[in-house]
């Protein structure tokens, strides 16, 4: 595979990613240093002790990145870095970095929006040699579902972006992590919820919302509803049936994905949907939207988990685009925390 060899930095929120990929597809390294257990002692993320890891862990993970790859800075085309959206703390310390190396080796600099990068993680591929996968073709519905970002977006190009629904309150994996606080399970709750509810029977059916707009989402009523079903057991004074509160918090989420998600891409007449973000992990989500898409005759496209959650070959990825389409940046570059995709006008 040819094309050019992107250095790529993701340092938005508690993961710290460094990849090498080529021509925007083709991992050579992609190392994650994660902030997850120390996040668990407080229930959830800390910015400012976010943003010292970030600064602790990112040069260890550049370097390793770099022998994985067996690379050096001569073999490089381009380095690109996260500037948005995610903690201020934490971007600072990928872009002041992917700033100093683009100075330092003379490399050109690409800014990379963190929402693209989930939506180009469908692009990767760690195959080394012979014919690459079939690239996504356009239109492209994607659904993004991150732990700060629940949006569906109509692709039309290559950086051509219609917003067609968000959430109007929580992100769904927001409401992951809340609703795992409120069972008291372990941080982060999207994994937890997921592992808790696999074989469990759904305690209840949780009412699913209804939303102005059409392709929108709404959370923070299920979220409620939770809290409503766990303080019942609990003023019964019977034990609260986790597993079974999670697996009816999870179905309820996904069909409200699934279901505007399938709308979108009828509507739409998309040839196929691309999951992205860390809830994107998700594998009743997974499973779901593959069983409705098919029905519709529709392919979903969906990454490996590990380049759902936050990585950096999926900047990599986004960033040989930019890179194609002549898109530098410059010492300028400001971190953004909160950066939107550059949306059409509808
Ligand atoms: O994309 P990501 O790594 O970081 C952000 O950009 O936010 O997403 C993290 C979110 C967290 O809310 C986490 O609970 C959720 O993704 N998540 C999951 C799963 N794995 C991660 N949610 C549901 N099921 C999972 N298996
Ligand atoms: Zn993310």
């Amino acid at each position: 595979m040819t094309g050019p060899r992107i250095l790529a930095i993701e340092s938005s929120c508690d993961e710290t990613g460094v990849a090498v990929v080529v021509g925007g597809r083709r991992i050579e390294a992609n190392q994650v240093a994660t902030q997850v257990a120390l996040h668990a002692a407080t229930g959830g993320i800390v910015p400012e002790v976010a943003a010292r890891q970030q600064l602790r862990w990112i040069i260890p993970t550049l370097a390793a990145a770099l022998e994985l790859a067996d690379v050096g800075w001569d073999d490089l085309d381009a380095v690109a870095v996260t500037y948005g959206p995610g903690l201020i703390g934490s971007l600072l310390v990928g872009v002041n970095l992917a700033k100093a190396i683009s100075v330092a080796h003379d490399l050109p600099l690409v800014g990379v929006n963190h929402i693209e990068g989930h939506i180009y993680a469908n692009w990767l591929t760690e195959i080394a040699d012979g014919p690459m996968p079939a690239e996504p073709e356009f239109p492209l519905l994607c659904l993004v579902v991150s732990g700060g970002h629940t949006q569906l977006v109509l692709m039309h190009d290559h950086g051509r972006y219609e917003l067609l629904g968000q959430t109007v309150d929580d992100a769904a994996g927001e409401a992951f992590d809340k609703v795992g606080r409120l069972l008291e399970l372990p941080y982060p709750g999207g994994p937890a919820i997921s592992d808790a509810a696999v074989g469990a029977t759904p305690t209840t059916r949780f009412p699913r919302a209804r939303t102005k707009g059409r392709y929108d989402f709404s959370f923070s009523g299920l979220k409620t509803a939770v809290l409503r079903e766990v303080t019942a057991y609990r003023e019964r004074g019977e034990p609260i049936p986790v597993d079974g509160i999670a697996a009816a918090f999870e179905e309820a989420v996904v069909d409200a994905l699934a279901t505007k998600t399938v709308a979108a891409a009828r509507d739409h007449g998309v040839a196929a949907v691309a999951l992205g973000g860390g809830v994107a992990a998700n594998r009743v989500l997974r499973a779901t939207l593959d069983q409705r898409l098919r029905a519709e005759g529709l392919a979903l496209l969906v990454p490996p988990p590990a380049w759902c959650t936050d990585n950096g070959a999926m900047i990599g990825a986004a960033a040989g685009y930019r890179y194609a389409a002549g898109d530098r940046a410059d010492a300028s570059l400001e971190a953004i925390p909160n950066l939107s995709l550059p949306w059409l006008a509808s």
